[in-house]
């Protein structure tokens, strides 16, 4: 809006005093219109917004207080100038209150301070609209900013749950069991977690890390993790190393193992080396998910409560998944005979609360093993 174009209407039943601001707000450069009281006045209002209105107080029909009420109600960006009988001056600071934009005493004895208080309004009203747009579009700005930043999040997440759920393939394919068993094992995690009570984001760094439970089977040799038959002892205790190598694959990297790295290196270098809550996870799943409820485990014998819960939930789904799967050197066994060592685990090799919630949840369990079935 070209300011001294703008559109004024005046609202007044004297029709003099009309005329009087018409002539001169006309010669200021300013389209003007007339209403003489009210209620005509709100119809044109209605009909097509004027840019600014000088109102009366003291009309017939509908008074200057109600015009100025309604307009605030439902037009609450349009200036309204009061211009008020001196014997009215209550009226005016009523009409304040109400929202006017600001008072002129009639008869006006200076036209420039009317000229001056239209002008002031419509600046402020410009300005309104300015400021308006500008928060709107810094709005935009910031939601498209967050939007950006949560794609870059989630692009993040999804690659390090593929480096890990890769990694986790990785060592599961060197025992001949397939990719699906982590996942199966990393789904059932979850569940039991959730079933158990713990917060979506726990049950979901408890999901991820079981992933890598068997990971230290990487530095197992193929000798003694295919052989086929029974292992000798000494190679059952070489076996049972993978806890061990798990646990140390997983422990944060130090400046040693990253100096000589020539890839991309933007990130700071205490963050590359530092631990998280993930990276913890994993490895305490990695050193302890073969430990035993009743102490027979490995590789510190650990018993009961001792064993971390996350090992725990781990060590049943592991060994739920490995008897129901079909392996080079044995067939999967049928879910009846699983449910049946699961439940015959429970209180020696198994906790019997995770037992107890795994049977609760075995609708869930059962709908995951034949999603992803092998
Ligand atoms: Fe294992
Ligand atoms: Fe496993």
């Amino acid at each position: 809006m070209n300011q001294k174009s703008a559109a004024i209407l005046t609202i007044d039943d004297e029709s003099l005093i009309r005329q009087s601001f018409r002539f001169y707000l006309e010669d200021c450069g300013y389209q003007v219109q007339e209403a003489e009281n009210g209620r005509v006045g709100l119809g044109m209002i209605r009909k097509s917004l004027p840019d600014l209105v000088l109102l009366d107080l003291r009309m017939p029909e509908i008074d200057g207080l109600d015009v100025l009420q309604e307009v605030n109600e439902k037009y609450p960006d349009l200036p309204i100038i009061v211009i008020s009988g001196t014997g009215f001056i209550g009226d005016a600071v009523e009409a304040m209150k109400r929202g006017a934009w600001s008072y002129l005493l009639k008869p006006i004895a200076d036209f420039n301070a009317l000229r001056y208080a239209v002008e002031q309004a419509l600046e402020k009203a410009r300005l309104i609209v300015e400021n308006r747009n500008y928060r709107k579009k810094l709005e935009e700005k910031v939601r498209l900013r967050a939007q950006a930043l949560e794609r870059s999040n989630q692009l993040l997440r999804d690659t390090r749950m593929q480096v890990i759920l890769r990694l986790g393939k990785a060592s599961e394919f060197r025992d001949k069991a397939t990719g699906r068993h982590v996942i199966r094992v990393s789904c059932y995690t979850k569940i039991l977690a959730n079933c158990m009570g713990f917060s979506e984001e726990d049950a979901d760094v408890m999901a991820l890390g079981s992933a890598l439970h068997d990971v230290g089977k990487i530095g197992i040799s193929d000798s003694i993790l295919l052989k086929p038959g029974k292992l000798s002892p000494e190679e059952w205790k070489e076996m049972q190393k993978h806890c061990l190598f798990g646990r140390d694959l997983l422990t944060p990297l130090s400046i040693e193992d990253v100096e000589g790295f020539t890839g991309d290196m933007s990130g700071s270098l205490e963050g590359i080396i530092s631990d998280s809550d993930l990276l913890q996870m994993s490895r305490i799943i990695a050193y302890s998910h073969h430990e035993h409820w009743d102490g027979s485990g490995y590789p510190e014998g650990l018993k009961g409560d001792d064993i971390p819960v996350a090992a725990r939930i781990v060590t049943a789904v592991d060994i739920y998944d490995a008897i129901g799967s079909k392996r080079p050197y044995k067939e999967a066994f049928s879910e009846e005979k699983c449910l049946q060592i699961m439940h015959e685990a429970s209180g020696t090799i198994l906790d019997p609360a995770v037992v107890k919630t795994f049977f609760d949840s075995l609708d869930l369990l059962q709908q995951i093993k034949a999603k992803w079935a092998d």
